[in-house]
Formats: structure tokens, sequence, C-alpha cells
């Protein structure tokens, strides 16, 4: 486990609260990608050769970026299993050295991941952050829709699972798929307008 920035000691506690049904939201928001979301996301996104996925959890998301051929830095601001993970709060870290950052986010603080991840982004590089539908939403996030607007959004045609704890059985046998997810992408510096695909 490696110290990457010098604050990994810090804590961070996250106060449940969502809409993930009437079960209380795990500590630092901790539910794993089903892989099949990274899998659509790589058939039609290209990324640098390097990616960093900054709240990584357990690696599922790293795993299937490895098998698609990238080199995945790793972060989280919890030691999750991840192999190699560096330990780090996200939000206080100062550049993202010119990579490419994909990760699903602690949804309790997914606006100031997106906006964090681009404020530290170099003109050109791709964010690609794994969201409810509903992010779409609201005054505040249609102000960062301004500040930044995505270049594209890929909605899921089918549901995609997000596991509490990484247990994916659990989810899969009760069929707990209520959730609604899109890969948002900004480009650093992109104005244009959004367009909507469909993966
Ligand atoms: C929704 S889970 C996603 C895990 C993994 N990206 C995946 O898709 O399987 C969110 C992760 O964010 C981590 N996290 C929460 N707050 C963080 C922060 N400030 N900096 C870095 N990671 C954070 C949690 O520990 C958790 O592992």
């Amino acid at each position: 486990m490696k110290d990457w920035i010098g604050n990994g000691k810090s804590v961070f506690v996250c106060n449940g609260a969502s809409n993930h049904s009437d079960e209380e939201r795990e500590k630092d928001d901790y539910y794993a990608t089903e892989p099949k979301a990274i899998y659509k996301l790589c058939e039609v996104e290209k990324f640098t050769p390097t990616v960093w996925e900054c709240a990584c959890g357990d690696g599922q998301m790293v795993k299937v970026l490895n098998e698609m051929g990238y080199e995945v830095v790793a972060s989280d601001i919890v030691d999750r299993g991840c192999p190699n993970t560096v330990i780090a709060d996200f939000l206080k870290t100062v550049t993202n050295h010119n990579l490419d950052i994909i990760t699903n986010p602690p949804y309790k603080y997914a606006k100031e991941f997106v906006e964090h991840a681009l404020d530290i982004s170099a003109d050109g590089n791709k964010v690609a952050m794994f969201l409810k539908l509903t992010f779409l939403e609201s005054k505040s996030r249609k102000a960062l829709f301004e500040k930044y607007p995505p270049k594209k959004v890929w909605v899921f045609s089918e549901r995609v699972l997000c596991a509490k704890n990484g247990d994916f059985e659990k989810y899969k046998s009760s069929g707990a798929t209520a959730v609604a997810y899109a890969w948002f992408i900004w480009e650093k510096g992109y104005k244009g307008e959004t367009t909507i695909g469909w993966i």
C-alpha cells in the first residue's frame, strides 16, 4: 500500500442518505460496479494508455480496464484490497498527471468528484464518471454543466448492478436493479453541445 500524496491518513465519513432503497448506505459509499459497465464504456470511448481510477474500491473497474489494455493508477480513501491501491482522498489531490480519469464516484460527493477531476485535468484530458441518470437534474448541477458541459452521455439500454460492499450475488438474487445509470464523458476544454448515445 502506497501513501501517494501524504494525506492517506485523512478521516473521511459519509453520512448515509440516498435513494439506495431503505438500506443504510455503506460508509464511504462503497458500491462495486458490475464489469459490463466498463466493457460497454470501452466499446465507445478511448482513453490515455494509463488512466486513473480515483475511487477504485476493490478494483472492479481496474480489472476490466487492465483486461482492455490500459495501465491503471488505482487510488481510494480506503484500502479495499485492490492491488497497489494508493491511499488518497481524491478531493485533496492537486494534479491528474495528464491521465484520463475513470471512476464510479461516491454518490454523495459525485458533483464534487466531477468538478475536482475537471479542475485538476489538463485541456484535452477525459473524465468518465459512472453516474445515476438523475445526475442530469438539479440547480447546482446545472451550474456545473454550464461550467463544464459533458461531451457525451452514454445511457445504458439495460440496467447495471452496483453492489453494496461488492456483494453481487445478493443483488443478483434479489433482482435489485432499480437505478438507471449512464457514463458521463467530459473532455477538459470542451464547450460544445452535449450529445446522448445509448450503449
Ligand atoms: C461507489 S464506490 C465505487 C468503487 C469502484 N470505483 C467500482 O466502481 O467498483 C465509491 C468508492 O469511493 C471511495 N471514496 C469515498 N470517498 C472518497 C474520497 N474522498 N477519495 C477517494 N475515494 C473515495 C469509497 O471508499 C468507495 O470505494
